[in-house]
């Protein structure tokens, strides 16, 4: 492993310049104006997989955007590990909010990150992450120090729901055997704290149509008369948390895993600093769940959140309307053992039960995923904290991601395979917001870490 460390010392400003190139590709692929970039980036992943060393690179075609392929098997009798991970990145908007351009990668100081931070859309979530595999293999590759298998699976449809992924990995069951899968894609408590994500939330997500009359009225002529949508759309989304912040859908709760005292006892023990917490968010006070604390509601307890509310006149001045329709986008985080489609159902059964007669609502679901728990005493989760020990100096804390990646669980079902989450980011490195960030320590200290997990996991 010393060999491999050395190059890596040797090498860390191209790194960082390799990095920045793949920065400057907007690979967004939520919008299709991105195809190109994101077709772009594909084969710039590709190509830097086999010039670390990669055989049988391949940048698969999809329905959607390319999933890029690579591998190194040398000897079968070794174990193989597949990395997961992510080219495309979340849209920019809102631009104006950004103090440098989002693919124009600048590295600034900040408190958290006093050694520099990269920000750029997509440092962090997930290019800087998944890149670290990348040059952690070519380490490995040019000091002859690859332990075991290899195979790479860097998909460019996360942030839009995956859809084509799925159908790939039933495709190609035999190219993806393997015996574990690592993937670099979520957070650790701070960087004098390691953890490993031990869990991930799953998703529902719906939106909703909300309609009136038959067209946009007079507010004056008509108001007071005639259901506003907009007002009943707002009044029903209100309705789905109770004094207690608890969710109303009937039955939401069912299938959801209650922890133990012991269990909860020791999600808490992590260090959390909830002052910083809300310093950092500008905010007087946090909310949630009555009953649990900031790390149950994010980690162990499912959630209802609008995420986008529209309709009416929103443009400048004043136009007194009372519109025919009012829409929303409403996300709900699953925990085990609660069911993607089961919870789309009830909410959708809940939605139309409360809608007042004067209005007809509509439901369209969009993608989900199912949420999952990884092992903490697999052969795999052990080398990941045992690599983590050696470059962190201290043993990682298993904790639960509130953030999802529902191709986790599909990996789990179709390959009958368990995974490690070993992320590097911070959850305050702004991922999805505007300014998203990620700190050059944790991009040098995951390449260094990878070699050790690929090391503890083949002996
Ligand atoms: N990398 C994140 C998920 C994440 C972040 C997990 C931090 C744990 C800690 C991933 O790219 C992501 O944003 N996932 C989406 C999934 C959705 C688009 C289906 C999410 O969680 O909203
Ligand atoms: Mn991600
Ligand atoms: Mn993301």
């Amino acid at each position: 492993m010393e060999k491999a460390i050395q190059y890596i010392n040797d090498n860390k400003q191209r790194f960082l310049d390799e990095l920045f190139e793949l920065l400057r590709i907007p690979s967004v692929s939520a919008d299709l104006k991105f195809k190109d970039d994101v077709a772009k980036c594909a084969e710039s992943v590709a190509d830097h997989l086999r010039r670390a060393g990669a055989d049988h690179v391949e940048v698969c075609q999809t329905n959607g955007h390319p999933i890029v392929y690579g591998d190194k098997i040398f000897d079968p009798s070794k174990p193989t590990v597949l990395v997961y991970g992510h080219y495309d990145v979340q849209p920019a908007d809102p631009l104006e909010l950004w103090h440098t351009p989002p693919f124009e990668p600048t590295i600034r100081k900040t408190d958290i990150h006093p050694d520099g931070a990269i920000f750029a859309r997509g440092s962090c979530d997930d290019k800087g992450q998944m890149f670290s595999h990348v040059k952690a293999f070519e380490a490995m590759m040019k000091t002859d120090s690859l332990p075991c298998n290899i195979k790479f699976m860097i998909e460019g449809e996360e942030e839009c729901g995956s859809s084509n992924l799925g159908p790939f990995v039933k495709a190609n069951r035999d190219r993806l055997k393997c015996d574990v899968i690592l993937i670099s894609d979520t957070s650790i408590i701070a960087n004098d704290t390691p953890s490993i994500d031990c869990g991930l939330r799953g998703l529902s997500y719906v939106e909703v149509e909300v309609t009136g009359p038959n067209r946009d009225l007079h507010s004056g002529v008509y108001g007071g008369a005639v259901c506003n949508p907009i007002n009943i759309l707002a009044k029903m989304i209100a309705s789905m948390h109770d004094e207690n912040n608890h969710i109303t859908i009937p039955g939401f709760y069912d299938a959801v895993q209650e922890l133990n005292e012991a269990e909860r006892a020791e999600l808490n023990k992590a260090p959390f600093d909830i002052e910083a917490y809300k310093r950092d968010l500008d905010i007087n006070d946090v909310w949630g769940e009555t009953g649990y604390t900031t790390i149950e509601r994010t980690g162990i307890r499912p959630t209802l959140d609008c995420n986008g509310i529209w309709g009416g006149y929103i443009g400048e001045g004043s136009k007194t309307v009372l519109p025919s329709k009012a829409f929303a986008k409403i996300s709900m985080r699953l925990v085990p053992h609660q069911s993607s489609d089961k919870i789309t159902e009830l909410f959708k059964k809940h939605f139309e039960s409360i809608a007042p007669k004067g209005v007809k609502v509509e439901v369209r679901p969009h993608h989900g995923g199912e949420p999952v728990v990884t092992p903490t005493d697999s052969k795999a989760y052990l080398a990941a904290s045992e690599a983590m020990l050696k470059t962190y100096g201290k043993k990682p804390i298993p904790t639960r991601g509130g953030g999802s990646i529902p191709i986790v669980a599909l990996f789990e079902k179709e390959l009958q395979v368990k995974t490690v989450l070993m992320g590097f980011g911070l959850d305050s490195d702004a991922l999805h917001s505007p300014n998203e960030h990620y700190g050059v320590f944790n991009y040098f200290k995951g390449i260094e870490t990878i070699p050790y997990f690929h090391h503890y996991y083949s002996k």
